[in-house]
């Protein structure tokens, strides 16, 4: 019965923003028209990254972005749906996305409280070969109601009021976090509607998998590099961990949080700062991270604690299951 009851009773994402919303009272319900943009700018890529081999969107769009990466037709076909559907929303008045080299500062007539920073595809190298990809977005309030300044998308991930990312693997997943837990939900293209599938997500506290493109080995510190050679030759004779790497943050994070384990960017020699960019990335996952029990590390501090001083800035990251990236933070204290 309680089946049944499930079918008739649908907990659309808009309805559980709705009722998350109802708990602030003071709130105008502007997160929720947030959300709905956010939303709406997911179903048009899942659709676009679905029919992309048909309508041959694949492949290189010829010009490149300030990460000086090949922009792919679907990267810049996204980015500009995103920032179309949160100018629109009259919610945001910052935006900074992986594909604009400059944070977008909304006109006065359409500007309102929330900054969102966003990867509009990640994991793009991945396009052509049909490998899941994402969307990638965090939420900040305007520091002071009147003026909108380049310091209001310079907080520490902290501040961040929701994070949350879409994949656009065999089905479609949004995973949101607004700062009390982890909801998961999947679409269902015949209702064009997000449903909740995933309630409350919680990482297990320790995993059995790693996560770390192990072609930079020759370049890792120390620290990194005891903490892959005890995944793979363990000391204690516990079995030594699986390896599993996508390539595409979204999907490499998705697992981890529904398996447990560690996803690992480090530093290296060539990249002193990791790849992966700290307001669109780092920030986003670390949040949602937290909020399913895990944690994420940066090598030096806690993640979320990092101020950024650029848009585009980057850092290492080693984020998971709660014990695993312990065994990594003492590897680093070890090394002070
Ligand atoms: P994007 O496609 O948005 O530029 O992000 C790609 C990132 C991230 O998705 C993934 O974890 C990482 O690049 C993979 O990097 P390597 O290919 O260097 O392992
Ligand atoms: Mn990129
Ligand atoms: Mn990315
Ligand atoms: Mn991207």
């Amino acid at each position: 019965h309680a089946a049944e009851a499930m079918k008739t009773d649908l907990m659309t994402i808009t309805r559980f923003v709705l009722n998350e919303q109802s708990k602030h009272p003071e709130s105008r319900g502007d997160f929720s028209i947030l959300l709905s943009h956010i939303v709406l700018g997911c179903k048009f890529v899942c659709a676009a990254v679905n029919k992309a081999g048909l309508a041959k969107l694949i492949g290189l769009a010829g010009e490149t972005n300030v990460q000086g990466e090949e922009q792919k037709k679907l990267d810049v076909l996204s980015n500009e749906v995103f920032v179309k559907a949160l100018v629109s929303s009259g919610r945001t008045c910052i935006l900074v996305s992986e594909e604009d080299e400059e944070a977008i500062f909304v006109e006065p007539s359409k500007r309102g409280k929330y900054c969102v920073v966003f990867d509009p595809l990640d994991g793009s190298s991945n396009i052509d070969c049909g490998v899941s990809i994402g969307t990638i977005f965090g939420v900040y309030m305007l520091k002071d109601g009147d003026e909108s300044r380049l310091e209001d998308v310079l907080q520490p991930g902290k501040n961040m009021l929701a994070a949350g990312y879409c994949m656009y693997g065999s089905s479609c997943t949004f995973v949101l976090s607004t700062g009390s837990g982890l909801n998961g939900f999947t679409l269902d293209p015949s209702l064009g509607e997000f449903i909740l599938t995933h309630p409350d997500i919680k990482i297990p506290k320790k995993g059995k998998i790693y996560s770390v493109n192990e072609g930079n080995a020759k370049n890792w510190d120390g620290p990194t590099a005891k903490f892959v050679e005890k995944c793979k030759f363990p000391k204690d004779g516990s079995p030594a961990k699986s390896l599993r790497y996508i390539g595409s943050m979204v999907a490499d994070v998705h697992r981890t949080l529904l398996y447990g384990g560690v996803f690992l960017y480090p530093a290296d020699k060539k990249s002193p700062s990791g790849k992966l960019r700290v307001l669109y990335e780092v920030f986003p996952m670390s949040f949602l991270m937290e909020q399913a029990g895990g944690q994420s590390f940066t090598g030096k501090e806690r993640a979320l604690d990092l101020v950024p001083k650029k848009i585009h800035e980057r850092s290492p990251i080693f984020l998971g299951s709660y014990d695993d990236v312990e065994e990594i933070k003492a590897l680093y204290a070890a090394e002070e």
